[in-house]
């Protein structure tokens, strides 16, 4: 070490000339270097270095293949965090937690201008014991070849869980490392005290199909224990708590112990076939859209695409409630020319059918199924056809942000019953209109495709923007609910059912 004067009394190092400090800068610089090299290149690399990820090859759109991805290579992320409120639950607890939420959010009011508009949701994602998470996902990727042939209704039960799989792609994306994730207007916490919101990660979907009825019953009940014994639960009595109960019938037997939660739906069916009144409403709920069944129709797919069909349908001719309406367009319908009209169900033979008549049609036909929804209006909008939806009750995904009446047409079902009346008003439609239609839905397919990772501007993206926009609405509720005073009226009594809808019109 010539050359460098150590000065005890300054405690530096001076180098005497500027080649030395050349030198020791070189040094040191190598020796950096070589660090990040070993770090990087060694399997238990931190992320020290963030991956350089190629944007599009890696991300999965297929729930099959993401979730093969998922259970078998991704490492899992078993440590609970630093979590100071778990498992017990007493009035005590709630009242303590409520306190540490009460200094978290008075420190974020005044501390940053625009809160709670503007700052990422926070979200705490409940470690639910095995049984209610990778178990039933481990289910379902074994059971996978097994079950092809298994049906409910006469629909494949696989194709049913994919189409409601929305609970595994929220899921995914909260919990994967924060690095790899691109959404930024959510994170996760890990102290409940700084939380916004509350997700149960229980795949009621799954347990609905693949496990015995009694015993998935008990399942059910076992999770409305788990989560209803934690304080944050008790303390809004679970106003601030994310349910997926995307399947109709799932979760059935105990929803109505949760109904204050917030639940995500395929839509709200004012029918009441599937949801009681009062359980399901615009602004608690969040209505999210069912997975698509075909690929997406990208821009080389679009522009190849020879649309000869006028109008094309496939499906079961015959549904319950709403979807009887089915049955009677189907009969006005068949044999006009131009229209294409298939009886089929979603699985894998009726998956390649549906797209390649969906990709040679200019519209599509969604009349109401047995909810007044159904993932074929997904499928149409991903295969660039521009949906006619036939349905006097209908709820759609994001519609605070998207705007309906630039990709579909609406139809009432009086008008679309009188015969000759749906033909002769597509047939107005002019070229100019379904030329921009059909470049509004190229620009909307991204809204409806569930991805890992989330991409910004996907679904789980705008499901969290949405949210967002409830969020003072879900922290008012909770606050109003708890100054109740044992014995006085209630102060929280407004429930804001959503409007009486009657019978309208076309929208468009
Ligand atoms: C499913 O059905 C097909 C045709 O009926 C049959 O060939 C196949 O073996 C069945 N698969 C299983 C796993 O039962
Ligand atoms: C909160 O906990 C108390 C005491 O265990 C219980 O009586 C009450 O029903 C709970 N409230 C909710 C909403 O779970
Ligand atoms: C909705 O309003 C109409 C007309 O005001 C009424 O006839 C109908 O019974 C109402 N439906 C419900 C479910 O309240």
């Amino acid at each position: 070490m010539a050359g460098i004067h150590y000065s005890a009394a300054s405690g530096t190092f001076k180098p005497r000339s500027p080649a030395l400090l050349f030198l020791f800068a070189f040094l040191a610089l190598t020796l950096l270097f070589y660090i990040f090299s070993i770090s990087s290149s060694s399997p238990h690399s931190t992320g020290l270095l963030i991956s350089s990820r190629n944007p599009s090859s890696d991300i999965d759109y297929s729930f099959v293949a993401s979730l093969e991805k998922f259970l078998t290579k991704s490492p899992r992320s078993e440590t609970a965090g630093e979590d100071t409120f778990s498992g017990t639950t007493s009035v005590e607890d709630a009242r303590k937690l409520d306190d540490s939420i009460w200094k978290n959010e008075n420190q974020r009011l005044y501390d940053d201008a625009f809160y709670p508009a503007f700052s990422p949701l926070k979200v705490y994602v409940y470690e639910m014991p095995s049984k209610f998470t990778y178990d039933l996902l481990w289910l379902f990727h074994n059971s996978y070849k097994e079950t092809s042939n298994l049906t409910s209704n006469g629909s494949p039960v696989h194709r049913l869980i994919e189409q409601h799989s929305i609970d595994y792609w929220l899921w995914a994306d909260l919990i994967a490392p924060e690095p790899e994730r691109l959404l930024k207007n959510v994170i996760r916490v890990h102290k409940q005290e700084e939380a916004d919101l509350f997700y149960i990660p229980f795949f009621t979907t799954i347990c609905f199909f693949l496990i015995e009825k009694q015993q998935c019953k008990a399942l059910y009940r076992e999770a409305l224990k788990w989560v209803m014994d934690q304080p944050a639960w008790n303390r809004s009595e679970g106003r601030d708590h994310i349910l997926p109960v995307h399947h109709p019938w799932s979760f059935k037997s105990v929803r109505k112990f949760m109904k204050k939660a917030i639940w995500l739906l395929p839509d709200m069916d004012s029918t009441g076939n599937w949801y009681k009144p009062g359980q399901v409403y615009l602004e608690k709920d969040l209505i999210l859209p069912y997975v698509a069944n075909v690929d997406l129709c990208d821009a080389k797919c679009l522009s190849a695409s020879k649309r000869t069909t006028l109008l094309f349908f496939r499906g079961r001719l015959k549904r319950n409630a709403g979807g009887k309406i089915r049955a009677k367009l189907v009969e006005l319908l068949r044999g006009a020319d131009g229209v294409s009209i298939e009886e089929g169900t979603a699985g894998e033979g009726g998956k390649a059918a549906a797209q390649g008549g969906m990709r040679k049609s200019i519209f599509c036909l969604n009349p109401a199924g047995d909810t007044p929804s159904s993932a074929r209006l997904f499928d149409a909008i991903v295969s660039g056809c521009i949906p006619v939806i036939v349905s006097d009750e209908l709820e759609l995904p994001f519609e605070g942000i998207l705007d309906y009446r630039k990709i579909a047409l609406f139809v009432s079902s009086s008008d679309a019953l009188q015969p000759g009346w749906l033909l002769s008003f597509l047939e107005s439609v002019g070229a100019a209109q379904i030329k921009e239609m059909q470049a509004n839905l190229a620009k909307y397919a991204r809204h409806f495709l569930y991805s890992h990772p989330a991409q910004p501007l996907g679904p789980e993206d705008l499901v969290w923007r949405m949210m967002a926009g409830k969020l003072v609405n879900i922290k008012l509720h909770t606050r109003r609910s708890q100054r109740v005073v044992k014995g006085s009226r209630s102060v929280c009594t407004c429930e804001c059912r959503r409007p009486n809808v009657t019978s309208s019109g076309p929208l468009s």
